[in-house]
């Protein structure tokens, strides 16, 4: 049983992610989208909204797994007995940052494999970033979000 993890901020979750998810669950055994709990930005949404929100867009797809997690990742790992990490590549200043992390990951566990998943052309400028600032300044989110969180997300910028 290959267990597989797809970490992240989810601040919101965003379709690019949700695509990487409905792919990346192709190729594991069993996987689980986790969630980090603290991160040096602090989230715009709690961990609950996070959670939550990543529920509602995955309602459909009870064999995926949402949860959560603190401190590092590959603790969580052995924790929850997986053997590779999912990330998902967008452009090449992704890259940096992505090979930088899966190269400390292995330092700390030689087991654990990161695999890297290249993002759906549609969705290669999306971030989690660049919807917050959508909706934070009236701009239009459809098609960018899964359509069951886009009332929660745009209401979370209302004041
Ligand atoms: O969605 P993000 O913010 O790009 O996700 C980054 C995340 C959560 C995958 C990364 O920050 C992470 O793995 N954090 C856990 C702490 C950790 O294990 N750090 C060591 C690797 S550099």
């Amino acid at each position: 049983m290959k267990i597989c993890v797809y970490p992240g901020s989810f601040d919101p979750v965003t379709n690019g992610h949700l695509d990487i998810i409905h792919r990346a669950s192709k190729i594991c055994d069993k996987l689980i989208v986790a969630v980090l709990v603290n991160h040096s930005k602090t989230p715009v949404f709690s961990l609950e909204e996070r959670v939550d929100l990543l529920k509602c867009a995955l309602k459909d797809r009870p064999d995926i797994e949402v949860d959560s997690f603190s401190g590092l990742l590959v603790n969580y790992m052995k924790k929850r007995n997986a053997t590779a990490i999912i990330k998902g590549l967008r452009a090449i200043s992704d890259y940096e940052y992505e090979l930088q992390m899966a190269l400390t990951n292995k330092t700390q566990n030689p087991e654990i494999e990161t695999l890297f998943m290249m993002a759906s052309v549609n969705y290669s400028f999306l971030s989690s970033s660049i919807v917050r600032e959508l909706a934070k300044n009236g701009g239009d989110i459809d098609g960018l979000v899964p359509d069951c969180i886009k009332d929660a997300v745009l209401r979370k910028f209302r004041t």
